[in-house]
């Protein structure tokens, strides 16, 4: 297990991914607004790790909040949801986390429960989302293994690895749970141009799980794909629409057109609190825009002549007729989506906690 973060007595711990692979350290937030920073700043990011953080980000503000009575500290919780809201837009387990944390807070406040004991149950909470996740992501995995090739070769796409995640991994996770299963895999990982999730990120944990890994420039997959040397495609989610439509890392969409091109099979694989039922299709989902020195400069390099136009959207969406199936831990969704994920989402009611009241 690669300990993404992790929350301890002093604050909540974040291996600092803006500096994989070169470096390992660590970053400590002590409070809700270094929480918040840190998920701006990419410290921690995926879309999983981004809503356990979040949930923890809300909790450490409750638990350091220094408010003597419970309509003092509602008011603080507002600000501390608010705050960490308007990080990153796009992948919805960001709200997902502040929802989980702040209708607990709302159920403790409302029945008069003292704040001590509220704090208590508000970090217990955070803590138990991690487990969680962790226990998805192996569930996931379980389910996904037998979609992929008994020996072959999968392209994944930026990191939905154990770091984006609270440890195991989604789209990684499945390769993960099918190379424990005997299945012999090569992976291909995108490099995932600007931010370099594949090259840095997937690159470095595969590696050291001993899995064979090769980096390719973002522009390579169809010439591989034309040869025959890709047998399936694996990526995560950041929020996946009520009809299948999925938004992921910029880059996605086009890895998925190729895929059909070829025929060859396009998983999507994540929790199923990254589906978005309040979201009909892939038009509703908000896309990042991030800052144009992510695209203009490399290593702190510029690449770019000065005052060029620069265009850095962080995640396009791939519609579902792409999608050959959607991995969750509950089970394998086939199209047509929509129904499929409206009767999964009605024997898991308990995960859809109604996101909308935080964004
Ligand atoms: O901008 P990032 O690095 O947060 O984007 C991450 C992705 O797009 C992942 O593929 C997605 O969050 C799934 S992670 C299990």
């Amino acid at each position: 297990m690669i300990p993404t973060f992790e929350w301890t007595p002093a604050g909540i711990n974040f291996l600092d991914q803006t500096k994989l692979p070169l470096e390992e350290s660590y970053v400590l937030a002590t409070d809700y607004r270094q929480v918040a920073t840190v998920i701006r700043d990419m410290i921690v990011r995926g879309a999983p790790a981004i809503g356990v953080s979040a949930a923890m980000g809300v909790a450490i503000g409750i638990e350091r909040s220094t408010a003597g009575d419970l309509p003092t500290l509602s008011a603080e919780v507002e600000i501390i949801c608010r705050t960490l809201a308007e990080t990153r837009p796009t992948a919805v387990n960001l709200f997902w986390g502040i929802a989980q944390v702040r209708d607990l807070y709302t159920r403790l406040a409302s029945s008069g429960a003292p704040i001590p004991r509220i704090k208590q149950e508000v970090v217990a909470l955070a803590n138990r989302l991690y487990d969680e996740d962790i226990a998805q992501c192996k569930a996931l995995g379980a389910h996904g293994a037998s979609l992929l090739p008994q020996q072959g070769t999968v392209l994944t796409h930026c990191n939905a690895g154990a770091l984006a995640t609270c440890g195991y991994g989604t789209a990684l996770g499945v390769i993960r749970a099918a190379v424990e299963r005997g299945h012999r895999l090569d992976v291909l990982a995108d490099e995932t141009r600007p931010y370099l999730q594949g090259a840095r990120l997937t690159a470095w944990e595969l590696m050291k799980d001993s899995i064979p890994t090769t980096v390719l420039c973002d522009n390579m997959a169809g010439h591989l794909m034309s040869k025959g040397r890709i047998q399936a495609v694996i990526v995560g989610a950041d929020r996946i629409a009520a009809n299948g439509d999925t938004a992921n890392k910029i880059g996605t969409y086009s890895v998925a057109i190729l895929a059909k091109e070829h025929g060859i099979p396009f998983y999507v694989a994540a929790p199923f609190n990254t589906i978005d039922l309040e979201t009909a299709s892939g038009e509703g989902i908000p896309i990042e825009q991030r800052n144009p020195r992510e695209v203009t400069h490399s290593n702190g390099k510029q690449m770019t002549p000065d005052g060029v136009g620069i265009e850095n959207p962080a995640f396009d969406v791939t519609p579902a007729r792409y999608i050959t199936a959607i991995i969750t831990e509950h089970g394998v969704l086939r199209p047509p989506y929509a129904n499929a994920i409206r009767s999964m989402a009605a024997v898991s009611a308990g995960a859809m906690t109604a996101v909308s009241s935080v964004r």
